[in-house]
């Protein structure tokens, strides 16, 4: 190409292998999988750091240093390389971590890796694990799970603001829906009302279609400065904006149940830093752990009143064809959540839509996507605004 990038922090290579269970591949096999094909994407084979976004590896693998050893197996033995952990944002936060490491000059090129193995152990063993995401010593230590942590959210939401298991249905519904066109969804069917009425609960009044499934998978994705895009003269999507909020680890402690305040920061300052209003963005690939999640996310970034998200579904708003579409290949409930790779597969996702590569999933004229990654019941969310070029 004969223009040159402005200054700022582009994406050119983009790697994911399918979510699922990987029975016969290690965590080490699928992190270098996704880097390999990340670089292949991007046409490049060095590499100046690795970030490694993971949260369970230390429990589930009893294996830690993630940033070493993927360098090693991967080929780079001798590169930087760290792990960041921030529960089911992990991915997100390596990314923000690639972006800073990039923006400040420090590095030119960085590969952010979302690596989870979730399905090798018992199930006590993975819930116990993703609880760790909670407060230990306030909610961890009185029993409360991650689904229940999101049943009571649930529940006090359908009280307050009338919303009814149909409305939640149209979430679910929405993301086995866009995961039909994803080959690498782990859920890739439809699924109608009557199958989400039907699912057996979980956590009262949470069900297996309110949530989002335990699952391996690796995603990679390539950032260089202006510059080096520049030089490698590939389709590239730039990252408009940054940025990461944060509240209280436990529920009780937080200034309002359904409002989450960490979402309501990160996407304010990432919106802030691009330059862009909530009705400027052309679709989201939010945090739908579960379907409540998918809701107080809408609310909390400005994209619906608080109390009123619920009603998103139902209308057809959050449809790939509708006003704000959301998890545009299936997001968390239908594409799969392998925790701490997930916000990893959001961005290449986003990229892969912002590239016109987004296959039977594609949206028309998408320009401006935002990403959001959530770890806990809403401690940590991190927010990109990605572009095309
Ligand atoms: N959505 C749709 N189908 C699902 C599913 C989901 N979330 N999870 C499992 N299934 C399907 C499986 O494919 C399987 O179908 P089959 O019988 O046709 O093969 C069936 O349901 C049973 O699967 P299994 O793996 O035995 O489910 P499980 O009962 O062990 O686990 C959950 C189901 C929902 C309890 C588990 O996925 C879970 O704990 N999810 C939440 C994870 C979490 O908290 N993540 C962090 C969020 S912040």
């Amino acid at each position: 190409m004969g223009d040159s990038y402005p200054e700022g922090v582009y994406i050119v290579g983009l790697g994911q292998v399918p979510v699922g269970e990987h029975w016969q591949r290690s965590l080490r096999d699928l992190a270098v999988d996704a880097m390999h094909a990340a670089m292949a994407d991007a046409g490049v084979n060095d590499v100046d750091a690795l970030l490694v976004g993971n949260m369970l590896a230390p429990t589930l693998s009893e294996q830690q240093h993630l940033g070493a050893l993927v360098a090693d197996w991967s080929g780079f033995r001798g590169v930087e390389g760290a792990t960041i952990e921030a529960a089911c944002a992990s991915g997100g936060m390596a990314l923000r971590q690639g972006f800073i490491a990039v923006r400040s000059g420090i590095h030119r090129m960085v590969v952010v890796l979302g690596v989870e193995k979730m399905t090798d152990s018992v199930n006590g063993c993975t819930a116990a694990g993703l609880a760790m995401a909670a407060d230990g010593d306030y909610e961890a230590a009185v029993g409360l799970s991650f689904v229940a942590i999101n049943a009571l959210l649930m529940r006090r939401y359908m009280h307050e603001h009338g919303a009814t298991r149909e409305d939640f249905a149209a979430f679910a519904a929405n993301a086995h829906r866009n995961a039909a066109g994803n080959p690498c969804a782990m859920f890739p069917r439809p699924i109608d009302v009557d199958t989400y009425l039907n699912a057996p609960i979980i956590a009262d009044p949470i069900n297996l279609m309110d949530s989002s499934p335990v699952a391996d998978g690796a995603a990679a994705l390539v950032l260089v400065d202006a510059q080096t895009a520049t030089r490698l003269g590939k389709k590239a999507v730039r990252i408009s904006g940054s940025a990461v909020g944060t509240d209280s680890l436990s529920l009780h402690e937080r200034r309002s149940l359904l409002e989450l305040d960490g979402v309501c920061l990160s996407a304010r300052r990432a919106l802030g830093m691009a330059g862009k209003r909530p009705d400027e963005v052309d679709f989201v690939e939010l945090h739908d752990a579960f379907t409540i999640m998918a809701v107080l996310s809408l609310e909390a970034s400005g994209f619906a009143e608080y109390g009123e998200g619920f009603r998103l579904g139902r209308a057809g708003e959050v449809s790939r064809a509708g006003r704000i579409p959301i998890c545009t290949m299936g997001g968390l409930k239908a594409r799969g959540h392998p925790v701490g790779a997930t916000g990893v597969y959001q961005a290449v996702e986003a990229a892969l839509q912002l590239r016109g590569e987004a296959g039977d999933c594609q949206l028309a004229g998408a320009k401006v996507g935002m990403t959001q990654n959530i770890g806990g019941s809403g401690a940590t969310v991190v927010t990109h605004i990605l572009e095309a070029v």
